[in-house]
């Protein structure tokens, strides 16, 4: 069924009370084919997962299609590990519970995540030293020109930080379907973060278990990041900037207790944070606008915020970062006009 004029205040997690032309929900992938083939409807269209990582800028004239695929399966296992298929529509959170109640691990550090299975290859989620890459099997999706369904391996979804080949080649040549992953039934807790230990510690655990680190990544996330549901976001709004060698010489002598990681002999990555609250923007607010008072990368939208609000407040904050510290941030979040 497709509807009219329907609204998308639900469907982003930045809550902008913006209208979509059209609008329909997909439950099989047979809709799909029978949507890409049909030249009666408008040529504009916009596959949302759970819209947490959209701006819109307006209205969306053409049509949004809202994945709901629903389903996990096995598909095979053995004694040390378990591969399990995902429809694309399905909560990533809610697929890191069953996860954990099944006591696969792998996914445990990226507890918490807002979004949808299908999205999370899109941009490599990541979180606390583990990216989806790490778990990653393969993805179907759906070629939206030949129609036919396609499958992925991990070096052809070229994943990278906060990257993928959907973001670039594959843009707007496919609709994810479901991502296969592979978990492990004998843990590797990853615990390099050192706030998961600090926190562990806190909560007074003295065996490590997928459920504590799970339990801990929500109390860290819940510590800093706001909920979408209280306060529009859209998490990390920009990616932490990867700098070459020279312009990093120059800004470790300008600033030497900036925080910084090490990726390769020549580029170090800075915390966008940092930049952001060095700059001075941290807890600021024009309007219904701001960044988040607890954690400098997140820009919120306290309730009638709009997207170009969002969008100028975005580029304020690059030009006065660059101006500092001569290095470019940019946003993490897809803008859609
Ligand atoms: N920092 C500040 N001020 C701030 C925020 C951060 O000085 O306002 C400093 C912190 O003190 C720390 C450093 O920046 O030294 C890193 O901060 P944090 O550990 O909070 O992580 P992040 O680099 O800001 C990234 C991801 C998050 C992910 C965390 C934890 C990106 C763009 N963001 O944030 O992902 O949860 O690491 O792994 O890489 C998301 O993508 O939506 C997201 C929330």
């Amino acid at each position: 069924m497709i509807e009219q004029n329907v609204s998308l205040k639900h469907y982003n997690t930045f809550g902008f009370d913006i209208k979509a032309a059209f609008f329909t929900r997909v439950t099989h992938i047979e809709q799909l084919q029978t949507i890409f083939s049909d030249s009666n409807l408008p040529a504009q269209k916009l596959i949302l997962g759970g819209g947490s990582n959209v701006l819109f800028l307006k209205n969306f004239d053409g049509l949004v299609i809202k994945i709901a695929l629903e389903g996990i399966s096995v598909i095979s296992e053995n004694d040390k590990q378990i591969i399990v298929k995902v429809a694309s529509g399905v909560s990533w959170h809610a697929f890191v519970e069953y996860c954990i109640t099944n006591n696969w691990a792998g996914v445990e550090n990226l507890s918490l995540i807002p979004g949808t299975v299908g999205a999370a290859p899109m941009q490599n989620i990541g979180a606390y030293g583990v990216e989806i890459k790490d778990v990653f099997e393969s993805l179907e999706a759906l070629n939206i020109e030949t129609l036919k369904i396609e499958t992925f391996t991990a070096s052809q979804c070229e994943f990278g930080y906060r990257e993928s080949y959907f973001k670039h080649k594959g843009k707007g040549k496919y609709v994810i379907l479901n991502v296969s992953f592979k978990l492990s039934k004998i843990p590797d807790f990853k615990t390099s973060y050192g706030i998961i230990n600090e926190t562990l510690a806190l909560m007074g655990v003295q065996e490590l278990s997928i459920a504590a680190i799970s339990e801990a990544v929500i109390k860290i996330r819940k510590s800093k990041l706001p909920d979408p549901s209280e306060i529009g976001n859209s998490g990390s709004f920009f990616k932490n900037p990867e700098i070459s060698n020279d312009i990093f010489e120059q800004f470790h002598t300008n600033f030497p207790n900036a925080p910084f990681y090490k990726i390769s002999d020549s580029i170090f990555k800075i915390p966008a944070g940092w930049l952001i609250e060095q700059a001075g923007w941290k807890g600021y607010r024009n309007g219904d606008v701001g960044v988040h008072a607890k954690q400098a990368l997140v820009l919120v939208n306290y309730g009638s915020g709009t997207g170009p609000e969002i969008r100028n407040l975005a580029s304020q904050i690059q030009d006065s970062v660059f101006k500092k510290f001569n290095i470019r941030i940019e946003p993490e979040v897809n803008f859609v006009s």
